[in-house]
């Protein structure tokens, strides 16, 4: 008689999948589900400096687009054909070969649009040490988006007290906090968003002095003008176009763009412990809100990306794949 067998246990591995590469904004049409695979819930034992996830929340974010032919080869890409989607999530390790990470660990950093993922790459990873706050705001306000709000302010735009700043896509996961910094900096803050209902919580929910929905104005200078009589110190942009042309007409003498294109966020990981310093007792504190509009279900991912290109998102959007 031989060994006894050792039966490894495998499951089911729902996926969300990409037709192809895609130009422009992502459409529903162009990912699939499946359920037609399964997964090992142990790392192969090959398998080095690894970690096998239990995906928990998926995030839907604007870089998420398609991209040119040339930047195929980039760290990521998000669509691929017939590779499931990539992007920023909230994991729990179920499985390391890694020695940073073990069994159990919470971790937000770019994962697959699946329930269980094996994650080769780690670099991306960070581990969640604060759990007193929902594990979604780790795809938002305490993750990529967060940090990139933090660093564009904060190093980019050095604002100080009084300045007057604007921001596009105010109600989204970066212009949402990049107004309560500047409110609690002492600055007079003032937002655009694409519908009434998002200016309403600019004003009320998160405290900026005066808010207004772009897609009601027609004359963008003469809006800015009437909001800022003495123009603008902090301009932090997030649409370019007309609303960035606008705007330039309307800086002050020494004033400062944070062109959201010009700077990556990859290169201030290293200030993520001191943004997490700020920012912890903020939340706790209530000084910070946020709005998260989550939908449960892989399946339903691919409607909400698509959302937030067409600004249907009533809130940063997340997508609840599993509970820890
Ligand atoms: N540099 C970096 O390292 C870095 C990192 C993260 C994010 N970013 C960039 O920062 C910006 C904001 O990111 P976010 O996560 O806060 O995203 P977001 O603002 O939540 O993006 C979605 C919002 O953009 C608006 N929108 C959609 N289509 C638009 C269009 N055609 N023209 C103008 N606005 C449109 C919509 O809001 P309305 O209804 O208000 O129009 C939508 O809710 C994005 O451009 C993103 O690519 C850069």
């Amino acid at each position: 008689m031989g060994e006894p067998k050792v039966v490894e246990e495998k499951v089911r591995n729902k996926k969300v999948v990409a037709k192809d590469y895609i130009s422009g904004n992502p459409k529903e049409t162009d990912m699939y589900l499946t359920t037609s695979s399964t997964i090992s819930l142990k790392l192969p034992s090959d398998l080095s400096n690894s970690v096998l996830v239990k995906n928990l929340y998926l995030s839907c974010d604007p870089f998420m687009r398609g991209t040119k032919i040339s930047d195929r080869n980039r760290l990521f890409n998000t669509f691929a054909p017939d590779a499931v989607i990539t992007g920023y999530g909230v994991c729990k390790v179920l499985d390391s070969s890694h020695p940073n990470f073990k069994s159990g660990d919470l971790v937000w950093g770019v994962t697959k649009w699946e329930e269980y993922s094996v994650l080769t790459s780690t670099d991306s990873l960070f581990k969640i040490e604060h759990t007193d706050v929902p594990l979604s705001y780790y795809t938002g306000l305490l993750g990529m988006p967060g940090m990139t709000a933090y660093v564009g302010f904060y190093e980019v735009g050095t604002p100080k007290k009084g300045d007057y700043v604007f921001i596009s896509s105010a109600f989204g996961a970066v212009g949402q906090l990049v107004g309560q910094l500047a409110k609690l900096m002492g600055c007079y803050v003032v937002g655009s968003a694409g519908s009434n209902e998002k200016v309403e919580i600019l004003k009320n929910k998160f405290g900026f002095d005066a808010a207004f929905n772009y897609k009601e104005e027609y004359d963008l200078d003469a809006t800015l003008k009437r909001y800022f009589p003495e123009g603008i110190d902090i301009y932090f942009e997030n649409v370019g176009g007309d609303m960035l042309e606008a705007a330039l007409l309307n800086m002050r003498r020494r004033g400062r763009i944070v062109r959201i294109e010009a700077f990556t966020v990859f290169d201030y990981y290293h200030l993520y412990s001191e943004f997490l310093d700020t920012m912890m007792p903020y939340i706790r504190e209530g000084k910070v809100s946020y709005v998260e509009a989550i939908v449960e279900g892989l399946e339903n991912g691919p409607t909400a990306l698509e959302g937030i290109f067409t600004g249907r998102n009533p809130g940063k959007q997340v997508i609840l794949v599993a509970q820890e």
